[in-house]
């Protein structure tokens, strides 16, 4: 049976990734921090295992791959939702915790995880729209989720035959918006989908979709492929 690794899988993208894959066969196992998360994860999806893992926490990583042993695939959907605003008044100590949140956990992750994938298995980092969206607000996200995106095809040389790929999404409702209140949040979100072709935002689901492909194609490699309705 396939196994599957996604981390940062507990709610949002992850855990609608690891519906989809649990729902075509795989076996497959979240991790996440919040023991809360992790209790909601099983609930909504029994047949996944949850993990607690903090992908921020090198030693706790390595044990966790040693013990889970070989995989067919890793997924990495973590993030701290830092780092956003405008550049002049942009505190960066929450810009240095956007990298801290996303870009050191998912290297970290990465790196644990290599000796135990399967060559012939893949590696899927989701990065962000604000890569390459060129909003103004965006330019530390940008600057994490660019820095990721990067290193994606130098990976796939590196790797092979492992493959390696980024899945970009544009505003997708999850629990990463909770920053706002519900009122900014349904005003940002109907702000936004002004700005998209689709005329509406994304929910888990249009990205998970994506990521089943990727992870079972074994033609894409050392790419990013864009899921965002057509930002204008
Ligand atoms: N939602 C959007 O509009 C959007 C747009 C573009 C890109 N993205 C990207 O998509 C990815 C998934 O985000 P999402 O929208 O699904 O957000 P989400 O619902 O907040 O999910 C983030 C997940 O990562 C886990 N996590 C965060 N830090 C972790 C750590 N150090 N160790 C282990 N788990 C950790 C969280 O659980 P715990 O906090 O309990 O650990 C949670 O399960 C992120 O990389 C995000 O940047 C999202």
């Amino acid at each position: 049976m396939e196994k599957i690794i996604i981390a940062g899988g507990t709610s949002g993208i992850g855990l609608a990734t690891a519906k989809l894959l649990a729902d075509k066969g795989a076996s497959v196992t979240v991790t996440g921090r919040s023991e809360e998360k992790l209790a909601a994860a099983r609930t909504a999806a029994p047949g996944i295992t949850a993990v607690s893992l903090d992908s921020a926490n090198v030693t706790a990583l390595k044990e966790f791959f040693t013990r889970n042993g070989q995989f067919h695939h890793l997924i990495l959907t973590l993030s701290s939702a830092k780092g956003g605003g405008p550049f002049a008044t942009l505190d960066l100590e929450d810009l240095r915790a956007g990298f801290e949140g996303k870009f050191w956990p998912h290297l970290q992750t990465i790196q644990a995880a290599l000796p135990w994938l399967d060559k012939n298995g893949s590696i899927t980092i989701i990065t962000a729209a604000s890569s390459t969206a060129k909003l103004p607000g965006t330019a530390g996200l940008a600057a994490i989720n660019g820095a990721l995106e990067l290193m994606v095809p130098i990976l796939a040389k590196e790797l092979k035959p492992l493959r390696i790929n980024a899945v970009s999404p544009g505003v997708i409702d999850t629990d990463w918006w909770n920053f706002l209140n519900k009122e900014e949040k349904s005003a940002a979100f109907e702000n936004y989908a002004q700005g998209i072709a689709v005329g509406r935002i994304g929910n888990p689901q249009d990205v998970s979709n994506l990521i089943e492909t990727v992870v079972h194609n074994s033609y894409i490699n050392g790419t990013v492929l864009n899921v965002n309705g057509g930002l204008l």
